[in-house]
């Protein structure tokens, strides 16, 4: 299925309804392999699942838990839509890949943008995707804000790997950013200027 990111000759068209929609294919195939685009409403069943199992598969990742956003209702998943813009990768039809966005508020800090959220499923790493949901982000976040900043777990190699690829610079180390059953995890400060 994936011929992976090197030999990806990709090209992109816009969904005025949610958004920038990417479409990437590889030479030789009519189909494409997968498909970046806005999620919205119809999406939260599908954003529910990939998420928690997100939070369960990376416990150590993310800032939230599985035991926390398990318990909350459907309704909260959907209401992220109105606070984010989240953008979803589809192989198939199927969700595969989730990345989050949502501007700071206040007269100070409204120019910075986060990124929240990011996850592949362990069978669509390493195909681009995850720089696909990124570059749909930035696109978008580039008429909003003039940065975007993330945090990452120290430890994640391949994350902070991916991150740098994907043209963020590392700024700062939290300490102790994130405390989980008793163990302590630096988060790295991640920031890529859009202008
Ligand atoms: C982080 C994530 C979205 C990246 O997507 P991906 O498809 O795996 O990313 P890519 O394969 O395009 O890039 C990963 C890079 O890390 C490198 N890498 C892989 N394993 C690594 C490791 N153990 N240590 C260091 N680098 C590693 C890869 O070689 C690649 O670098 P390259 O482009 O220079 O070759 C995905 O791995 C994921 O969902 N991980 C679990 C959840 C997570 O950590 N989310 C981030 C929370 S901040």
């Amino acid at each position: 299925m994936f011929n992976g990111r090197n030999s990806a000759t990709p090209f992109h068209k816009t969904d005025t309804d949610l958004g920038a929609l990417k479409e990437r294919s590889f030479p030789g195939m009519s189909e494409p392999c997968f498909i970046v685009r806005r999620l919205g409403n119809p999406d939260a069943d599908a954003f529910r699942l990939i998420r928690l199992e997100s939070l369960q598969q990376n416990p150590n990742d993310f800032g939230s838990t599985f035991e926390k956003e398990s318990n909350e209702p459907s309704a909260s998943f959907v209401e992220r839509f109105d606070r984010s813009t989240v953008f979803g990768g589809f192989v198939r039809e199927r969700l595969m890949g989730i990345v989050g966005f949502f501007p700071l508020e206040g007269p100070k800090r409204s120019h910075i943008g986060v990124l929240w959220g990011m996850y592949v499923r362990p069978e669509a790493r390493g195909t681009g995707l995850a720089a696909a949901l990124v570059e749909s982000l930035i696109e978008a976040g580039r008429e909003r804000v003039e940065q975007i900043q993330l945090t990452v777990v120290a430890s994640n190699a391949r994350a902070r790997r991916f991150y740098q690829r994907m043209n963020f610079s590392e700024y700062g180390l939290e300490k102790k950013a994130l405390k989980y059953n008793g163990a302590y995890f630096d988060e790295v400060l991640m920031v890529r200027f859009l202008n």
